[in-house]
């Protein structure tokens, strides 16, 4: 299988993360791919025609996207104990979760192409500070509701991402000073081998 791929993308982090915990990992080649907005990628465009990261060739030619599909894929290649609760409230818990960090990273992604992709005098503060109450009140609610972070499912391999991310691109907004539960949490979570194995770098 290919994965096409880009080592600073929490999107690629989070099925890279679910390849190492399915024990797949090894049967993966990664496929390094440029993706940005303000330049469309013509020849990423034949493989995904959203032209967004990541995107799986499965060497059979059907190729997945988006991330949580893949994830899902790999995981029903697993032999291991599975990320996506087959059925139950545990499903709705882990894939309300993983919506949750999904959207402070979708956040998290705009705010920093507003940033440092738009040129200085098109970027808009107002906007920008919209995508951050986001991710902030995203957050608190997990804060609020530290008791759903047990396991390992997708939903908190998806957690883990965007913590990782939130430190990675946003470290001076300092995520856990008002947030110790979280803190706490991760401090623990991201010394899997799966998460140390997959730290984002420019
Ligand atoms: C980043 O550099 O922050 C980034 C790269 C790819 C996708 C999303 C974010």
């Amino acid at each position: 299988m290919k994965l096409y791929y880009s080592s600073a993308s929490p999107f690629v982090r989070k099925v890279l993360v679910c390849a190492h915990e399915c024990g797949v990992a090894g049967d993966i080649e990664l496929v390094p791919t440029k993706v940005l907005p303000s330049e469309p990628n013509r020849e990423y465009a034949r493989v995904t025609p959203l032209m967004k990261l990541p995107a799986l060739d499965r060497g059979d030619g059907l190729v997945l996207f988006d991330s949580v599909v893949i994830c899902e894929y790999l995981d029903h290649l697993s032999k291991g104990p599975r990320l996506f609760p087959p059925e139950g409230d545990a499903r709705w818990r882990a894939l309300r979760l993983h919506a949750l960090a999904d959207g402070i990273l979708e956040a998290a992604v705009l705010c920093r192409y507003e940033t440092v992709v738009r040129p200085a005098e098109l970027r808009w503060d107002v906007w920008v500070q919209g995508q951050l109450l986001k991710v902030d009140q995203a957050l608190d609610f997990l804060e609020a509701n530290a008791r759903d972070l047990e396991g390992l499912t997708i939903g908190t391999v998806s957690v883990g991402c965007a913590l990782g991310y939130l430190d990675f691109r946003f470290a001076d907004r300092r995520w856990r000073d008002a947030r110790p539960k979280l803190a706490a949490w991760w401090e623990t979570a991201g010394r899997r081998p799966s998460f140390e194995k997959t730290v984002p770098h420019a």
